[in-house]
């Protein structure tokens, strides 16, 4: 914690004495500096807290001395004292960075006191984001899976000791948990990591589809196989098959993956010759498998072979301290692709989003995050960003899908007018105009998966357009979360 100090840089002592005796009157412990060298030689012997600087000093201009700062201690926060001649001086420096700016003159007091508070307030946050970061750096392999947790740390350093042996992992995990991640770090991590990762998605494919895809096929198998085709299997010699949603996999399925485990070889469909492979193979669920064994939904000796080496990653909502240091590192990468300039989260804002349950795991944050940095204006994500990001969030994770039950089946080839109709067909079911639209841009950046370009295309409307909507859009405020 940076305690409470602040430094006074300006060189009108009749100012800096009334600053002195207000911030001292609040609590807090000030340092005076007359010129720009004097504030630079307290910031080279290590000051830590909040800057006030006035633009125009003695020695060097109020920018170098600013651009100074930053290079020598870029997490402290400046505060620009400026006389209103300067005005357009102190907004340059807040466009390069600098935290806000007072004028000099009647409310200076009252703008003071709420500067200095909000200041101190980013600086708390940049410390406890440093402090997490920190930790972070200690975590040895696995270091695309994010994590501050004691607890998901204590299950990475387990799981460390199986990277470079050929056990069968089972990842099991809520939705949006970082089943994915994991099963990557997994492989980056061990010694068949120059060795390909190859993925297969056992959920939603035909079986037979799902058989050649994974065990290949000899020309001839079956109509239109007009060439022999490799498989996953083959595909993956030499390196891992991280076989997806494992728990989906049809029965007949099974039977060949437990012999592929057990002895290492296969056949491809329609072929007679028996293929052997070197294959790590790590699967994720997020089923409770066993309890699907036990009731007969998936085989039992199959289940033991896939999870010699098991693991659960925590909900989200069981691991809260990984929200902000996920939030920060979802906003560096939104900023970078949107070409924004937020640093990062208000303090109310990060608060928001910690007692957030996220259903939808890392994803739903990671989402959130990025529709967020898509609607905020200014510096920093805003407690009313987050709140507007959450409300239109909310249906898409947290509530049971009602659509098989309350919205009748319509033909995606019928004309609007018709498939407006089916959806509303009375006075009662209609929506307030405002909601349709909110939600139609919603749905449409979603189903874009995230891309706002994309979805500004398909709407037929420009970027910006899509931007200045979406926050017209904002749905009133309820109230709460
Ligand atoms: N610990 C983490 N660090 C960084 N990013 C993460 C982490 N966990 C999850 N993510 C991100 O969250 C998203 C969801 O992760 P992933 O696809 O691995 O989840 P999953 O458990 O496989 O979900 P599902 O069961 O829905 O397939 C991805 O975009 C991923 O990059
Ligand atoms: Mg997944």
């Amino acid at each position: 914690m940076a305690g409470r100090r602040i430094l006074i840089v300006d060189d009108y002592p009749e100012l800096v004495r009334m600053l002195t005796l207000q911030l001292t009157a609040e609590g807090y412990d000030v340092t005076t500096a007359s010129t720009g060298n004097e504030g630079l030689a307290h910031i080279r012997d290590g000051f830590s807290g909040v800057v006030l600087l006035d633009v125009k000093l003695p020695d060097i201009g109020g920018l170098d001395v600013f651009e100074e700062i930053k290079r020598l201690a870029p997490d402290l926060p400046v505060i620009f004292v400026t006389g209103h001649a300067a005005l357009d001086l102190a907004v340059e420096a807040t466009r390069r960075g600098g935290f806000d700016f007072i004028a000099k003159g009647s409310d200076l007091t009252k703008r003071l006191n709420v500067a200095v508070k909000n200041a101190f307030d980013r600086l708390a946050m940049t410390e406890q984001l440093n402090s997490l970061r920190t930790q972070l750096s200690d975590q040895g392999h696995f270091s695309e899976f994010l994590t501050v947790s004691p607890r998901m740390k204590q299950i990475l350093r387990t799981l460390e000791s199986v990277v470079n042996s050929g056990v069968t992992v089972l990842i099991e995990g809520e939705s949006g948990t970082g089943k994915e991640v994991i099963s990557r770090a997994i492989h980056a991590a061990g010694n068949r990591k120059n060795g390909p990762f190859i993925a297969v998605n056992c959920a939603g494919i035909p079986e037979p589809l799902l058989e050649s895809e994974m065990f290949g096929y000899e020309k001839g198998a079956f109509t239109g196989a007009n060439s022999r085709r490799a498989g996953k299997f083959e595909a993956a010699h030499g390196g891992t098959l991280f076989l997806d949603e494992v728990g989906e996999l049809p029965k007949a399925l099974q039977a060949k993956l437990l012999r592929v485990l057990q002895d290492h070889t296969f056949q491809r469909v329609g072929g007679t010759e028996t293929i052997s492979v070197d294959v790590r193979v790590v699967s994720a669920t997020n089923r409770d498998l066993r309890t699907e064994a036990q009731e007969g939904n998936f085989r039992e000796d199959l289940f033991y072979r896939l999870s010699v080496f098991p693991v659960r990653l925590l909900p989200l909502r069981e691991r809260p301290e990984d929200v902000p240091m996920l939030a920060q590192h979802f906003l560096r990468r939104f900023v970078r692709e949107e070409g924004k300039s937020l640093v990062g989260f208000s303090q109310s804002a990060l608060r928001m989003l910690s007692s957030h349950p996220f259903p939808g795991n890392v994803r739903e944050l990671e989402n959130l995050v990025r529709h967020a940095v898509i609607v905020a204006h200014g510096s920093e994500i805003s407690a009313e960003d987050v709140k507007f990001t959450l409300g239109s969030h909310r249906s898409s994770f947290s509530r049971p899908d009602p659509a098989g039950a309350v919205l009748p089946k319509v033909d995606p080839a019928s004309p609007l007018e018709q498939r407006l109709q089916a959806m509303f067909p009375d006075i009662d079911s209609l929506l307030p105009m405002q909601e349709v639209q909110a939600a139609y841009l919603q749905l449409a950046i979603d189903v874009s998966e995230g891309n706002v370009s994309k979805a500004a295309r398909a709407l037929g409307v420009g970027r910006a357009t899509l931007y200045r909507r979406l926050k017209d859009d904002a749905p009133p405020d309820d109230g709460g979360l």
